[in-house]
This record gives C-alpha cells, sequence and structure tokens, in this order.
C-alpha cells in the first residue's frame, strides 16, 4: 500500500522537522511557507540535520518545495499546518485549505496552546480537524499529542495514532481540547512552583534547576509521576499531599516576578539576563548539551 502523502504548512523551526520525520519514513512530502526564502532554505535545513544525526540523505529526495498552498495540498492525504501562533493567520490559512484539499483529508494544526476548536471551528467539515502537538525539535523528541476536539471523529484520530507510530513517533491521545493539552499543562504546574520558590527567596534559580537536574529529573525520562506514585504507594502520595499542596503555589495568574522580568527586559539568553544571567558561551553550551543528550536518548550518543 502506498504510504500517505503530507503536506507541512509552515516550514520555519517546526515544519521542517516535521517534513523531515515523515520523508525519513518514505512519504512523499509537500511543503510550502508564505516566506520564499524560508521555503527555499528548507532542503538544505533538512539535509544538515539528517547528515548531522547520520540518517539517510535520500530522505530529502521525497521532499517537494511548493511556492503555493492549492499546490501544496491538491494531492496531500494528511495536512499539517505549522505557521505562525496566531489564531487569525491559522483560521484563515484553514479555510483555505479547506478550500483546497480533498473533502476526506485530515486536517491538523501544530499550536502550541491555541485550542484546537477556536482553529476549526469555523470549518465545513470539523469531523476531520484535530490537533497534532509535536515537540521541538520534531526528529529528535518522539512524542506527539494527538488532541480531539468535540467535533473530531474517532475514525480520524485512529489514523493520525497510526500515522505517527509508524513514523517512530509516540503518539497519545488527548481526549479533550484544554489549554496546554497535556504537556505543557505538566510542564507549567513545574514552572510555576519553579519560580515562585524564588520569588519567595527560598532558594536561588542555579539551585532550582539543580534540584531537578540532580534528583527526580535524572529518573523523569522512565519514571512518569504516576508509576512514581504507585512505586512509593498512593497511601504516601496522599500523605504527602496532605501536607505539601496547602504550601505550593496555586495562583491562577503569570507570578507578579515573571512580570516584572520581563517588563524590566529580561527576557532570557535572547538579551543575556532572565531568572538567570547568560553568556554567548554559556548559551551555545547549554543548546549543544541539550542536542547531545536528545541525541543520546534516540540512541546515537
Ligand atoms: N518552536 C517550538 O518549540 C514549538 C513547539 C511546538 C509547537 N510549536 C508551534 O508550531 C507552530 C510553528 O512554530 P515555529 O516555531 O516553527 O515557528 P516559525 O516562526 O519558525 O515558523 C513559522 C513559519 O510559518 C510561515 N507562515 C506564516 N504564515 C503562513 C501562512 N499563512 N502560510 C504558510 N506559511 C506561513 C512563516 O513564514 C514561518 O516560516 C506554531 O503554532 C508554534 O506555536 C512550536
Amino acid at each position: 500500500m502506498t504510504k500517505p502523502r503530507i503536506a507541512v504548512i509552515g516550514a520555519g523551526l517546526m515544519g521542517h522537522g516535521i517534513a523531515q520525520v515523515f520523508g525519513l519514513a518514505g512519504h512523499d512530502v509537500t511543503v510550502t511557507d508564505t516566506h520564499a526564502l524560508t521555503l527555499a532554505s528548507v532542503k538544505d535545513r533538512i539535509l544538515a540535520n539528517l547528515k548531522a544525526l547520520n540518517d539517510d540523505v535520500k530522505a530529502v529526495e521525497r521532499i517537494r518545495i511548493c511556492p503555493g498552498l492549492a499546490e501544496a495540498v491538491a494531492d496531500a492525504d494528511f495536512i499539517v499546518e505549522a505557521v505562525r501562533e496566531d489564531l487569525g493567520v491559522k483560521q484563515q490559512l484553514f479555510a483555505e485549505i479547506e478550500r483546497a484539499a480533498r473533502p476526506d483529508v485530515i486536517l491538523a494544526s501544530n499550536t502550541s496552546v491555541i485550542p484546537i476548536t477556536a482553529i476549526m471551528g469555523g470549518l465545513d467539515n470539523r469531523a476531520r480537524a484535530l490537533g497534532t502537538h509535536w515537540w521541538n525539535p520534531p526528529y529528535l523528541v518522539p512524542l506527539v499529542e494527538v488532541i480531539a476536539t468535540e467535533w473530531t471523529a474517532p475514525a480520524a484520530i485512529d489514523f493520525t495514532l497510526k500515522l505517527l507510530a509508524e513514523v517512530g513517533k509516540t503518539p497519545v491521545h488527548v481526549k479533550k481540547d484544554v489549554p496546554g493539552f497535556v504537556g505543557n499543562r505538566l510542564q507549567h504546574a513545574l514552572w510555576r512552583e519553579a519560580i515562585s520558590l524564588i520569588e519567595n527567596d527560598i532558594c536561588d534559580a542555579a539551585t532550582v534547576d539543580t534540584v531537578i537536574k540532580a534528583a527526580f529529573g535524572r529518573r523523569l525520562a522512565v519514571l512518569g509521576p504516576l508509576e512514581n506514585a504507585d512505586l512509593v504507594g498512593t497511601d504516601l502520595t496522599l500523605a504527602i499531599h496532605r501536607t505539601v499542596l496547602p504550601a505550593i503555589d496555586a495562583r491562577p495568574g503569570p507570578s507578579p516576578y515573571l512580570e516584572k522580568l520581563v517588563a524590566q527586559g529580561k527576557l532570557g539568553m535572547k538579551t543575556g539576563e532572565g531568572f538567570r544571567t547568560w553568556t554567548p558561551e554559556q548559551q551555545a553550551e547549554l543548546r549543544a548539551l541539550v542536542l547531545r543528550h536528545l541525541k543520546a536518548a534516540r540512541g546515537d550518543g
């Protein structure tokens, strides 16, 4: 059976990586982007990634660049959008895609936090629309959250889960379209407490990061929190929660400490200071370390 043909709309950081994953798995992939230079560089960027990872460079031959949206989606069996995080842009794009693509084709958005319901609500056929939330870089981080709205057909979810598993990803089914889906809810629950700890002068920012990296962060890749709770016992977990939960941050909005950093222009690595200070060398070192770690976790290490 021929493999589903994929169209990727938006060829930036995420889009080119998503195209790479499908191309490497033997799918024909069309890619389009409204920014001509970004589109022109897609194949070079994918080729550089493939070489760096010792993956089959022939994968790039399955990627076809299309200057126009209609051409990119005309023959596609699965369309994934990875354009900039802007509700209006995404809504307009999916309306255009719906006019140009076959009526049975699955439409997926890679939005980070915009509700899929808001992006897809105006479509004529909402049953084939869903979210696929990939993580950066798409060719190294296994997870893809597959998000259903109240309208999504179970068959569309099943098709997408199977497709993603076949290309080597670890897809999971998110049954309700809630803000942050699953991954970012978990991640930002942790970040909220991390910020609160330094805001309340319990420790400094470096200590927060060290505590995570040198303690439960070591286990997290192989031991999820619910596995861990079962490991220590739900009774112990309950006892800990009775003592600790009343003391941890439960404010509904962003921390004033974070608001102040942003107001002061302390935007993190891009300005040299955020929660911590960063020289260009320290930034490069950390980025390289993360990449090495992700490659090793993939089995290349
Ligand atoms: N960067 C991440 O770590 C990450 C992770 C998961 C999800 N996402 C989400 O993925 C999406 C893309 O993010 P990114 O980091 O790749 O952004 P990016 O800015 O690197 O790329 C977006 C691309 O979309 C193009 N574009 C904009 N409007 C378009 C249109 N109407 N048609 C075609 N192309 C268009 C832009 O020219 C740009 O090349 C966003 O929704 C983002 O929230 C990002």
